[in-house]
């Protein structure tokens, strides 16, 4: 892979904006962030301010993200990796300096194990497609566990049909914990891989992932890890964890849409075959056959999303200037004091109590069906998400057909979640009649 190493456009410094240094100076302060954040002073249905707490959905961005963008197709657009001119040069570095700070932030040790996806969805389908059919055979085992998202289930379904390999399931424990002796038993079988969620988008369990990753490895198992909502949330290092595949998306931490990573171990990487293929992807192309390009080309057929890439970049420097053990932290902080909150509330049941959690916080109200209070709460500014999360068989392993569901970042406050008392307050006594 060349990259070429020119100083910055002097195209993009005519439209460069003040807000690039966004998210840092000083101490740990939501309410200045908030600032940086124009979609977060929106008012809603005529005068309601907005309070977003669907960020396990999707995150808001900072001015510097969106500006980025902007910049980008003003001032550097060009395709990458082929053409020679001066802004095919510019917006090839750019797009493999987003490379880099992915490269850095989560500690990978090579920015050829770094593959720029659409998402988590496309990048777990690629470990699925690219290692899974061709790797899997008749009753040969995956270890999932209960509480996936969709997006970690449904493709290993399609690869288990078609290779005969069988899918076994670590069960969700009351509290929302995995059963870890169940894991540790499921792994005595012919085990070849082992892919689980780091935090779950409906419970907010985080997974003890570095000691189930030890714990597939001693049983010859490769670990698959769904980071989808911890690398926005917290310090996640692919060299500590030592799992073989870790995928995640950008627009769960402040990029743009349509843009996510698929981090791989080296090794792995060079012995599978590709996933998509076209163009960008090749090294050679006779009629009859084809031999690939290094990585991580090789998984990128087609023109990629440079912008977004770029943009997942700027999200990358906004997030370490606010700093990921903060944001930790602090969304810890707040989901239990919504959970307090909730808790105060008669007859409404949180879903999920694992010790260690994730800022998503599902819940049910006693009589208000999700999707009426998720409509309230939204008369009130407030959004909120309802429905069965992409997690249809956790709804059954706790017998409810869909949840609400509140997920906190770094920019809200706890008066959004006083809000949001005051709404579910408002259903309860609208559905009951009181
Ligand atoms: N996976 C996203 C969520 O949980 C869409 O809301």
């Amino acid at each position: 892979m060349t990259t070429p190493s020119s100083a910055p456009s002097t195209l993009a410094a005519l439209v460069h904006c003040a807000c690039h240094e966004q998210g840092g100076g000083g101490p740990f302060d939501p309410l200045r962030l908030r600032k940086d954040f124009p979609i977060l002073t929106l008012t809603v249905h005529k005068d309601k301010t907005l309070a977003y707490l669907d960020n396990a959905a999707t995150t808001q961005k900072p001015a510097s993200v969106v500006c980025v963008l902007c910049e980008y197709y003003q001032a550097c657009n060009a395709n990458v990796h082929r053409s020679l001119h001066y802004l095919a040069e510019q917006a090839t570095l750019r797009f493999e300096e987003a490379r880099r700070k992915v490269q850095r932030f989560i500690g990978a040790p090579s920015e050829r194990s770094v593959i720029f996806t659409r998402g988590t969805t496309e990048g777990i389908n690629l470990v699925a497609q690219a290692w899974g059919r061709r790797n899997l055979k008749p009753n040969d085992e995956v270890v999932l566990t209960g509480m996936e998202h969709h997006s970690n289930l449904v493709p290993w379904q399609l690869v288990a049909k078609e290779t005969g390999a069988k899918l076994k399931f670590v069960p969700v424990l009351d509290d929302g914990a995995l059963d870890l002796d169940a894991y540790g038993r499921l792994l005595k079988g012919r085990v070849r891989l082992a892919a689980f969620t780091h935090i779950s988008n409906v419970l907010g369990t985080v997974n003890p992932v570095k000691q189930m990753t030890a714990m597939a490895h001693a049983a010859g198992a490769l670990v698959l890890v769904d980071a989808a909502q911890s690398v926005p949330n917290r310090p996640v290092n692919v060299a500590d964890i030592d799992c073989d595949f870790l995928a995640f998306s950008g627009h769960k931490m402040l990029g743009p849409t349509g843009i996510g990573v698929l981090y791989g171990r080296l090794e792995i990487l060079e012995r599978m075959e590709p996933f998509l293929a076209g163009g960008e992807m090749i090294n050679r192309v006779t009629l009859e056959e084809s031999t690939w390009a290094d990585l991580p080309q090789k998984f990128e057929a087609g023109t990629p999303h440079v912008s977004g890439a770029i943009g997942l970049g700027v999200a990358v420097d906004y997030l370490q200037r606010v700093g990921m053990e903060t944001i930790r932290a602090y969304d810890e902080h707040l989901a239990r004091s919504m959970i307090a909150r909730l808790d105060a509330i008669p007859g409404v049941r949180v879903f999920g109590r694992a010790p260690e959690r994730g800022g998503a916080v599902s819940f049910e109200v006693e009589g208000v069906h999700p999707h009426d209070l998720a409509q309230f709460c939204d008369k009130d500014g407030i959004a909120i998400r309802a429905g069965h999360l992409c997690a249809q068989p956790l709804m059954q392993r706790f017998g409810v057909p869909a949840v609400s569901r509140a997920s906190v970042y770094f920019y809200n406050v706890e008066e959004e979640l006083d809000r949001l008392v005051q709404s579910i307050l408002k259903a309860k006594a609208f559905f009951h009649g009181a």
